[in-house]
């Protein structure tokens, strides 16, 4: 801590300072790749690996970087007695995790999905005025994810709003709301989320859930705290990522009209706008890790227990990787190699079903809508892990 003869320190300082998020961080995230690559935060005691080679070594090693004393800047110096998600698992407990829970994120489940993910998105989409700016925000980003995790959960569709106020409850800073309340809303939520695992023991559907409850390769299978915890990690990680991908995206494409153009003359084009969107707006900015042995990193020494942050936003627009055009948004861009569902064996198990939300809605937007135009500033949230999007007003036109 507090040494200031390590390298970067100055600019990793930036990382920390809630304004710069609210502004543009890519300057910042700039500077660090070409000066400091393996930058030392001096006062939070952290390492930031900010290059698209650097975030992979990391990822891709849970033997020397481990998730098991915590995945964000606030939780150093954190202990837990059992681990609160699978993502702050390693290997053996993770890949039994994985092999678990995995079969309820089949492609067939996933591809089952579609009928029932469109016809929330047209519904949503139906509502959104024309000719006049629509926070999308509220009227599509918020309900579609949350409606989709109803879908998943095999519960009334009408239940979002609850779900969003537990969602909210559980992730840290997202609202000013009284310990008390947050507390009792995420009591509730265990109980239901217990309650629904317990039913789809007893009477399996075939949905996600029921394939979580009954799943039992080789005889193992979840108890139900394991259960639970993973179906809460399911209505929070799901739910704001994909709200800010909507949201960030529909944004950028409002300010890149000629890009709305080349999507809307050819639709097979969406799957590859969705993964510039998601290396566009990077929802999860980054994650951390802690060294459990000294190792080096792009030459630099790491010490055993020091934490080590990858910035997956900066290795999203490395030069190196996605050469001089890093920093602009093109929807054709192929091959797309970027690091928004991070990377190794933590590899988000959801991506399949972000990717189908996002497809689906886009290619319903550019269907109805012949344009769509800012129509007010974008509100973005000052946090360091999500890129939020609080606010976006848009224009969309016949
Ligand atoms: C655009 C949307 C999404 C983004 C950007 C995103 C991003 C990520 C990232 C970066 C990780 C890696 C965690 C790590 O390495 O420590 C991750 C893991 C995970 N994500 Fe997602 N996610 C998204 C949507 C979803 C959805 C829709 C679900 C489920 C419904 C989901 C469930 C999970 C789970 C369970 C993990 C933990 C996997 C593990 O530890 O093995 N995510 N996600």
């Amino acid at each position: 801590m507090g040494d200031r003869s390590r390298p970067g320190g100055d600019l990793a300082a930036g990382l920390t300072d809630p304004s710069v998020y609210a502004d543009d961080p890519h300057g910042l995230y700039a500077r660090l790749r070409a000066e400091a690559p393996v930058a030392w935060h001096p006062d939070a005691g952290f390492w930031a690996v900010s290059t698209h080679a650097e975030v992979q070594a990391v990822g891709t090693d849970p033997t020397t970087f481990s998730s098991a004393s915590g995945i964000l800047v606030d939780e150093i110096g954190t202990h837990y007695a059992s681990p609160p998600t699978m993502m702050h698992t390693d290997p053996p407990l993770h890949t039994r995790y994985r092999r678990l829970v995995q079969p309820g994120f089949k492609p067939s489940i996933v591809r089952g999905l579609e009928r029932s993910i469109r016809s929330k998105a047209q519904a949503l989409v139906d509502t959104l005025a024309v000719g006049k700016p629509v926070d999308v925000v509220p009227a599509l980003c918020v309900p579609f994810p949350l409606q989709v995790i109803c879908e998943l959960l095999g519960v009334d569709g009408d239940q979002w709003p609850t779900f969003y106020q537990w969602s909210e409850a559980a992730i840290p800073g997202a609202t000013e709301w009284p310990e008390q309340r947050k507390e009792e809303l995420l009591a509730q939520m265990w109980s239901f989320l217990v309650g629904v695992a317990s039913e789809r023991r007893a009477a399996p559907r075939d949905d996600v859930v029921s394939a979580l409850a009954t799943a039992a390769p080789g005889g193992d299978r979840l108890s139900d705290d394991e259960l639970a915890m993973f179906l809460i990690q399911l209505l929070v990680a799901g739910n704001e990522t994909t709200r800010n991908l909507l949201a960030g995206g529909l944004a950028a494409l409002s300010q890149a009209p000629e890009q709305w153009s080349r999507l809307r003359r050819d639709h097979s084009r969406v799957p590859a706008a969705v993964e510039e969107l998601l290396r566009w707006t990077t929802p999860v900015i980054s994650f951390l890790r802690t060294a459990r042995r000294d190792t080096i990193l792009a030459g630099q020494p790491i010490a055993a227990g020091e934490p080590v942050l990858m910035i997956y936003a900066s290795a999203n627009r490395d030069e190196m990787v996605f050469g001089p055009t890093s920093d602009r948004l093109d929807v054709g861009r192929d091959p797309n190699p970027h690091l928004s569902f991070g990377f190794g064996p933590h590899f988000c198990l959801g991506a399949a079903l972000a990717r189908l939300e996002a497809r689906v809605v886009l290619e319903e937007i550019i269907d109805r809508f012949s344009t769509v135009e800012p129509g007010g500033p974008v509100e973005r949230a000052s946090s360091s892990v999500i890129a939020g999007v609080r606010h976006a007003p848009l224009i969309f036109s016949h």
